[in-house]
């Protein structure tokens, strides 16, 4: 199985790649990653010799380097992750946005169609559908409407998807997935930033009056749902993937502080951000029906294992405090 994964230095994509060079023993994966400032080599030096792993440093909106890559390697799946992905950066400039997940996908699109029988994921997120009210939940038919410059721009990936299957026949799937909890995330996102900053004894600031409510999915069900899209979706559909555990902000955070043994006084409420998406909830029917996913991992186990894995990696979090990871 020949495999290019994008943004493996990332998030989600270091816990997939470590999780099918667990599960597939005649893998070959090429991993491009630009190393943003969300890349960390760290992340995936346990596996780094691993003669069925190749690390190369790019740019997925890179056109001559992706095609030369695809041309050596010849790949039967690309799973595209790399993206920027963090809104309130977004909201400050959304340039790059555009280039990595508007013109990257396009890039790593064009290079699918041109080697048929290649297939591709397109991870997405449920922030495309925009904000629910108190009650409802996404499904694949549900309106498109970003609110904020980041999903605007994964909104954009996955029209671009849509089309070059509708013209082209290009085999590709969209997953859209809630909000993603466990290893490995960089300390700008809630969980490892409030943890890294409750352990120093920091103020938390909480957006607005902290009751907006996410959809909480432990890191390795997503990797398996995007796995089980990767060999089983049918080219041109889009599947949602979502953990079932909705909570407000608030209470996560006051959940955090109680298992680290810090007090609530270290809550403070800060301004709404702009466009702030109130709900989001997912339902996720169609690839448990499918193709016979759904989430393994309770929450109360994988938030457990989540704050554990920060607890004895302090060195990770104390080396993109002071910016060595991207030395090494
Ligand atoms: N984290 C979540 O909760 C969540 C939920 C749903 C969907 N997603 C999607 O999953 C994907 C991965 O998310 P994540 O949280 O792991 O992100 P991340 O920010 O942790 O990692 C992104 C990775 O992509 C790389 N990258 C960025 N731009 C690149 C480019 N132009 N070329 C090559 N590499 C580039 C970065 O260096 C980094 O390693 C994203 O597409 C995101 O939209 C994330």
């Amino acid at each position: 199985m020949k495999v290019l994964i994008t943004g493996g230095m990332g998030f989600i994509g270091s816990n997939l790649v470590m999780r099918l060079l667990e599960h597939e023993p005649n893998l070959k994966l090429v991993n491009l990653d630009k190393l943003t400032y969300a890349g960390n080599p760290q992340n995936l030096a346990p596996i780094a010799d691993d003669p069925r792993y190749e690390f190369v440093q790019g740019d997925i909106a890179d056109r001559d380097l992706v095609s030369s890559l695809f041309e050596m390697h010849e790949f039967q799946y690309v799973l595209n992750l790399a993206a920027e992905s963090m809104v309130d950066r977004s909201i400050e400039d959304s340039e790059v946005f555009v280039r990595s997940n508007v013109t990257g996908t396009q890039v790593l699109l064009d290079q699918v169609r041109r080697f048929p029988g290649t297939r591709m994921v397109q991870v997405s997120t449920d922030e495309v559908y925009g904000s629910l009210g108190p009650s409802g939940e996404f499904n694949e038919d549900s309106p498109l409407a970003p609110n904020n410059p980041y999903s605007a721009t994964k909104t954009a990936a996955d029209l671009l998807c849509r089309a070059y299957h509708n013209t082209y026949g290009v085999e590709v799937c969209v997953t859209r997935c809630s909000n993603n909890y466990g290893p490995r995330q960089f300390p700008e996102k809630l969980i490892p930033k409030f943890i890294a900053w409750a352990l120093q004894d920091r103020r938390l600031p909480v957006f607005g009056d902290g009751l907006h409510v996410r959809d909480w999915l432990f890191v390795d069900d997503h990797c398996d749902a995007i796995t089980a899209v990767m060999t089983k979706g049918e080219p041109g559909r889009v599947y949602n993937i979502g953990g079932g555990t909705e909570m407000p902000n608030l209470t996560l955070v006051r959940l955090l502080l109680e298992r680290l043994g810090k007090p609530e006084s270290l809550i403070e409420f800060v301004p709404d951000r702009p466009g702030h998406d109130r709900r989001y909830a997912v339902n996720h029917e169609r690839i448990a029906t499918e193709l016979g996913w759904n989430p393994q991992v309770r929450f109360e186990d994988g938030i457990r294992r989540t704050i554990d894995w920060y607890l004895d990696n302090q060195a990770w979090l104390d080396a993109i405090a002071d910016g060595s990871y991207q030395q090494q």
